[in-house]
């Protein structure tokens, strides 16, 4: 059958998250998954500040540098993720509140580490999640100490350190109206200062039964009317409720546990596997539709049970929300992506 980077050749690139298993030669079945169906890949976490600085001043590039040869050895592009992140901090930043220190740290991790892999990684997500979902900019670190031109001194950073690397910023809940306002205004404050943003990166982590397919394509088209790149770049689709909204508050920690861990024991039923292939399908079919805004198109994760839903909002829990299963055979959401393109 057709794989899905040959599917959407010339339409879009189609990647995935890469972790250090699938560096590991005893994973092999997923790296072959890999490198037949996807064309991109972006670190799931291997290239996070924490893993590359773990101490102030003291880099550690060897399973960034792995990953590298990884993807250039099976033709994948690298997205490189993140530079700037409020989360998963290195640990020395956790006791770091003068703003001098911060600046400098900032400084140079982004010269560092940007400028290393100048030219090896095609772009990166300079700044990511750094709105809150009112579109105001979010309390960080960064925020605190550096006030509100962080961002943009973040990517006139990236910009001298990289001058051949894609600039990105990335952040989940974007196409929502308010947040995507805070994004905007955002990026045009980027381009006024005269420093380069070639894109902006949707998340893309939704929810079979509630994907803002309007407030999507709105996105698509307002972001690039700025004459940025549009890409989805952590898609996936949960089949699992969150527990920590609507009524489920009212739930004892039991209640939650029981209720939200495994509701599907025996497997992912038919009805809401194809209820998932339809959503997928539906996102795919609006992809098309805007293939000449939509850059690229990066799943987190190859297959069901190496996805980070599986321990999020809450530890061992089984979800499903990729295009492959446990055992590495195509779900139906595979084969009706696929479909998607040639019934288009
Ligand atoms: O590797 C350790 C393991 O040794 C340890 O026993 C275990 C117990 O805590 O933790 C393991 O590390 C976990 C790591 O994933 C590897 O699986 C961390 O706790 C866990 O926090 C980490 O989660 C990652 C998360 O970012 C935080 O960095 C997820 O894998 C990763 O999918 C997720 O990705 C983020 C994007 O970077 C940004 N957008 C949202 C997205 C989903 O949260």
């Amino acid at each position: 059958g057709v794989s899905l980077k040959e599917a959407f050749k010339g339409d879009f690139l189609i990647g995935t998250a890469v972790n250090a298993r699938q560096l590991d030669p005893e994973n092999e079945a997923e790296s072959q998954l890999i490198k037949e169906h996807f064309n991109t890949a972006t670190p799931e976490n291997l290239m996070k500040a924490h893993v590359l600085q773990p101490r102030w001043g003291h880099f550690n590039f060897e399973q960034a540098d792995r990953f590298i040869a990884f993807a250039s050895s099976n033709q994948l592009k690298v997205n490189g993720h993140t530079l700037i992140w409020h989360s998963q901090l290195p640990g020395f930043m956790r006791h770091m509140e003068d703003a001098d220190s911060i600046r400098q740290y900032v400084v140079e991790h982004i010269r560092t580490v940007a400028g290393r892999y100048d030219g090896k990684v095609d772009s990166w997500d300079v700044v990511n999640e750094a709105l809150d979902e009112d579109g105001t900019l979010r309390n960080s670190i960064f925020l605190r100490a550096l006030g509100e031109d962080y961002i943009v001194e973040a990517f006139r950073l990236a910009q001298q350190a990289a001058p051949n690397t894609k600039l990105y910023y990335n952040d989940y809940n974007i196409e929502q109206p308010r947040k995507r306002a805070g994004a905007i205004a955002l990026i045009k404050k980027i381009q006024a200062a005269g420093v380069r943003i070639d894109g902006v990166g949707i998340q893309g982590h939704w929810h079979v039964g509630s994907v803002p397919m309007e407030y999507i394509e709105q996105s698509i088209r307002e972001f690039a009317a700025l004459g940025v790149d549009v890409m989805f770049t952590e898609l996936d689709l949960s089949v699992l409720p969150n527990p920590w909204n609507g009524n489920s508050a009212e739930l004892s920690q039991t209640e939650r546990y029981s209720k939200h861990l495994n509701p599907y024991p025996d497997g992912l039923p038919d009805s809401i596997e194809q209820a998932q292939a339809r959503a997928y399908e539906t996102l795919f079919r609006l992809f098309l539709k805007y293939r000449d805004q939509v850059g690229r198109v990066t799943f987190w994760g190859v297959h069901d049970g190496q996805s980070w839903l599986n321990n999020w909002p809450i530890r061992g829990r089984t979800n499903y929300p990729l295009l492959f299963d446990r055992r590495m055979m195509p779900k139906s959401a595979f084969h009706q992506i696929i479909a998607t393109k040639y019934n288009h």
